[in-house]
């Protein structure tokens, strides 16, 4: 059956974007971002998002927050109820205050987690049926998964990522039906590779070549995915699929693809 979520979206236009710092490890101010190619990426994203019948909602961009593009990280949407995110890298903590205002003014109400640990969204928390994927570690703290499923009441799963390149867990995990996920596995601690292997009953593993050009960071939209990049053979494990590549390499500069450029509004709500 295919995902009951993934039709509404929030995105942030890349008006702003840049590599302006580096706080992963394929950021380098040296290979900096073309501003009209990211501009020309981000609007074929969207327009791509709204063709295959998502809804896609804008969020304006701000002065100084070049990653604030990445709607992924403003935290986790539930049913009616936003978990905001707490950066663990002071150069993105000023894009909080602008989720927050966005999910206030839109009618959400917002869950706060127990003593405020390091969050950093959907980018690392995914649900797969009726549970929560969550990764730590790099980026959010093993204490936000635990505040997560206290505050919402869910069963959270947490992979510990062990690969700095994959540094969310949305670079590692796609959700794509009931059944089957798209993973890479050498990004957790075997914990993990445990814990997904009970809960997913048909992985599609990656090869180091698609993991590395973020195919697992991708969009599914009932029966469409969209996708930063598509090997064949993946293309022929996804047969049942309408695959649609979407380039966003002016955003991998930054560390993020497909998935990391949007946050679904609709997770949680069935
Ligand atoms: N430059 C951003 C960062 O390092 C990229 C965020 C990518 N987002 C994601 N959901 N994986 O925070």
């Amino acid at each position: 059956m295919s995902l009951a979520w993934g039709h509404r979206y929030l995105m942030c236009p890349a008006e702003h974007f840049g590599v302006l710092y580096e706080i992963n490890p394929w950021m380098s101010r040296e290979v900096p971002a073309d501003p009209s190619r990211s501009l020309a990426q981000w609007e074929t994203l969207v327009e791509t998002l709204r063709d295959a019948g998502a809804e896609v909602e804008i969020l304006g961009s701000v002065d100084d927050l070049p990653d604030m593009v990445f709607t992924a990280n403003a935290g986790l949407v539930w049913g009616e109820r936003f978990v905001p995110s707490r950066f663990t890298h002071p150069e993105r903590a000023g894009e909080e205050p602008h989720y927050r205002r966005w999910f206030r003014t839109n009618g959400w109400s917002i869950t706060e987690l127990h003593n405020r640990p390091h969050f950093e969204g959907a980018g690392d928390a995914l649900p797969f049926r009726d549970r929560i994927i969550a990764g730590y570690r790099i980026r959010s703290e093993f204490e936000a998964h635990t505040a997560l499923a206290k505050a919402l009441n869910v069963e959270v799963l947490s992979l510990e990522l062990v690969d700095p390149r994959f540094y969310h867990v949305d670079l590692t995990f796609c959700p794509l039906d009931d059944r089957r996920a798209l993973c890479v596995p050498s990004a957790w601690d075997s914990y993990g590779r445990d814990v997904v292997k009970a809960v997913v009953p048909e992985p599609i593993d990656l090869e180091p070549d698609e993991a590395l050009s973020f195919c697992a960071n991708s969009v599914v939209i009932g029966d469409v995915i969209v996708m930063p990049s598509c090997s064949d053979r993946l293309r022929s494990l996804l047969s049942d699929f309408d695959v649609r590549v979407c380039p966003v390499d002016e955003f991998l500069k930054a560390g993020g693809g497909v998935r990391c450029l949007t946050l679904a509004l609709d997770v949680g709500a069935h």
